[in-house]
């Protein structure tokens, strides 16, 4: 089919890591298997444009508007991944792109867009190809978006579905492959479901460390070869939780893995320490409301200063009340965001 011209948008959700990415080889390759919760109000919406070429060129044409702003200092990012997924999508040097883009939490919230934004253009870019081929079925569809989110971003390709997403070959995880993500579809106990996720916002400064470099310490750090075993040995104790819904084997895992991957930013070469005090303050008050409660939050990080704080849908009340009352403080002007898990990217 021959497509003049368009448009078309997309909502996708960012992600939060249980166990982590961190590493990488070449072609976005994941050093090992990472399994995440979708989230649902933190989300991107994109909106593609697009026309066709009146002559051809050999370059990509494209235009970037942020919350209704021309913004170039995306061009780079976008140029690049553009480049990367050109020979999966030969059609791209033949139309215009007009991109516009705008998020739902804060910007400069500390917040990585990446996963969100990233996962949105693949969705975008694939409802173009579709059009081109209209008999393109809905799994070759949500791969190949994943497929293409992933060249943008790593973790981005976990978040074009919920609840639960796999990324990386793990040998006893049906269907997982290091080229996308994939719904982890085995037994899930009723204590995960609707499971809560509140972002408090500790340090809303630009990231200290870009994924890109972050990835890279791994390379020839000393711990790498440990650590990428230890990621295979955790997903296969969280699979085994998720049946059982053991909530405290549970906190183990996901704090350990939060503060693994800090430990690993910590003992490389350049060495990072991205926690800040009052990151330390709010995982200290977990650690010592839990004991006292018997509630099962938990805490976990990407690489930045912000927490992550994990919870049962059924103790939303008293944990929220312990945020408002104890954590709260702790968050750059008192702010923090109430997200849970989410079904995944949806077409407006
Ligand atoms: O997707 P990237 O390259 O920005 O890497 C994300 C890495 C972490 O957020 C720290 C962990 C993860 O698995 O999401």
């Amino acid at each position: 089919a021959a497509v003049a011209q368009g448009e078309v948008t997309w909502q996708s959700p960012s992600n939060i890591a249980l166990v982590k990415y961190w590493g990488k080889l070449d072609h976005q390759i994941p050093a090992n298997p990472s399994i995440s919760f979708t989230l649902d109000s933190c989300r991107t919406t994109t909106t593609l444009k697009y026309s066709k070429k009146e002559k051809h060129s050999d370059n990509f044409e494209f235009e970037l508007y942020f919350e209704g702003e021309k913004k170039d200092s995306f061009r780079p990012k976008i140029q690049k991944f553009l480049e990367r997924v050109e020979p999966y999508l030969p059609f791209l040097k033949d139309y215009k792109f007009i991109i516009d883009t705008s998020n739902s939490f804060p910007h400069s919230s500390g917040i990585a867009s990446s996963a969100s934004g990233m996962s949105a253009l693949a969705l975008c870019l694939m409802s173009i190809e579709k059009q081109l081929d209209p008999e393109m079925d809905d799994k070759y569809f949500t791969r190949k978006s994943s497929f293409l989110a992933r060249l943008g971003s790593g973790s981005a390709c976990r978040s074009i579905e919920g609840e639960l997403v796999v990324w990386g070959f793990q040998r006893n995880i049906y269907g997982s492959s290091d080229l996308y993500g994939v719904q982890f579809r085995d037994e899930v106990h009723e204590n995960f479901r609707n499971y809560r996720d509140t972002i408090l916002l500790v340090d809303k400064g630009e990231k200290q460390v870009s994924s890109t470099v972050g990835h890279e310490l791994m390379n020839g750090h000393p711990f790498a070869e440990r650590r990428f075993q230890q990621a295979h040995e955790n997903l296969d104790r969280l699979k085994k939780i998720f049946r059982s819904g053991d909530l405290s084997e549970f906190i183990k895992v996901v704090e350990s893995e939060a503060l693994t991957l800090h430990a690993m930013m910590m003992t490389s070469q350049p060495y990072f320490l991205l926690m800040k005090p009052n990151t330390l303050e709010i995982i200290n008050r977990i650690f010592k409301f839990r004991e006292e409660s018997g509630l099962h939050l938990c805490f976990t990080l990407d690489a930045g200063a912000n927490v992550h704080l994990l919870y049962p849908e059924k103790e939303e009340k008293e944990t929220s009340e312990f945020i408002e009352a104890s954590l709260k403080q702790y968050c750059q002007n008192g702010q923090f965001i109430h997200d849970g898990v989410g079904s995944g990217a949806s077409k407006l």
